[in-house]
């Protein structure tokens, strides 16, 4: 049978803690092994053919973290973007990103924003991180956005439908994610994509996110092609 490959898939990688915890090993570990997860994904959602990535590295509750906790992701994502840029370019892959990274250390804006510029002219798979995101301020900052524009005198309020409030997102050319998977058996959203996630399908893996692989990733598109997508109309 043929599957119906989602063009816009979303992850939020959960469970790098307890999978370390579990083997005894420092948290840390599990992230580690968690970029290897990413690499992995990144490369199969390439091959399938998938539109668009999109992963949930840091939100904006994430700072909460014990401060070597943070500074070894913030490090994790510096070496991440150096390391795979040569992975990105090889796949075609267009590297973009969502979140309020201008308080990001500078190291790590400074390989964002190189692997976003080098893999610009990219015509495969648009691959979006999610870093310092949260989805409540990604609309704040798309409100204030608009009601600069109102004071301005560019904009009416009456304007503003669903389709104009999306053009302040932070990537508004995003199509909405088709499938949400989360690992770890979590079932929350946790203040990833609030306004994207609408109508996506949302699919949850019992597995840790350092041994999420090709076969996992299958078992969600397979769930997903078992359902039946409305959007609040009636099946057709
Ligand atoms: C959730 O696991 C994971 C994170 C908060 C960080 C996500 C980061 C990675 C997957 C590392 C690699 C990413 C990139 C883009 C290179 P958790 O620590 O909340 O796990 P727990 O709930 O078991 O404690």
């Amino acid at each position: 049978m043929d599957l119906d490959i989602p063009r816009h898939i979303a992850i939020i990688m959960d469970g790098n803690g307890r999978w370390a915890e579990s083997r005894r090993q420092s948290r840390i570990r599990g992230h580690e092994q968690g970029a290897e997860s990413v690499r992995a994904i990144t490369r199969e959602c390439a091959r399938l053919g998938v539109e668009q990535l999109t992963l949930y590295a840091f939100s904006n509750e994430n700072w909460k973290r014990p401060r070597a906790e943070v500074s070894f992701l913030m490090r994790l994502y510096q070496r991440y973007l150096i390391k795979e840029r040569k992975e990105i370019m090889d796949n075609n892959i267009r590297f973009i990103n969502i979140g309020r990274t201008e308080v990001l250390p500078g190291y790590v804006q400074k390989e964002l924003q190189k692997t976003i510029a080098m893999s610009a002219e990219n015509t495969g798979m648009l691959m979006c991180v999610a870093i310092n995101y949260g989805g409540r301020v990604e609309i704040m900052d798309a409100a204030k956005r608009f009601a600069a524009e109102v004071k301005a005198g560019t904009h009416e309020v009456d304007d503003l439908d669903e389709e104009l409030f999306a053009k302040y997102l932070y990537q508004p050319s995003m199509r909405d994610p088709d499938l949400l998977i989360r690992t770890a058996d979590e079932m929350r959203i946790s203040n990833f994509l609030l306004w994207q996630l609408s109508y996506s399908e949302i699919w949850v893996s019992p597995i840790c996110w350092p041994e999420f692989r090709e076969e996992h990733l299958m078992k969600g598109i397979e769930a997903y092609n078992q359902r039946i997508r409305k959007f609040g109309a009636l099946k057709t």
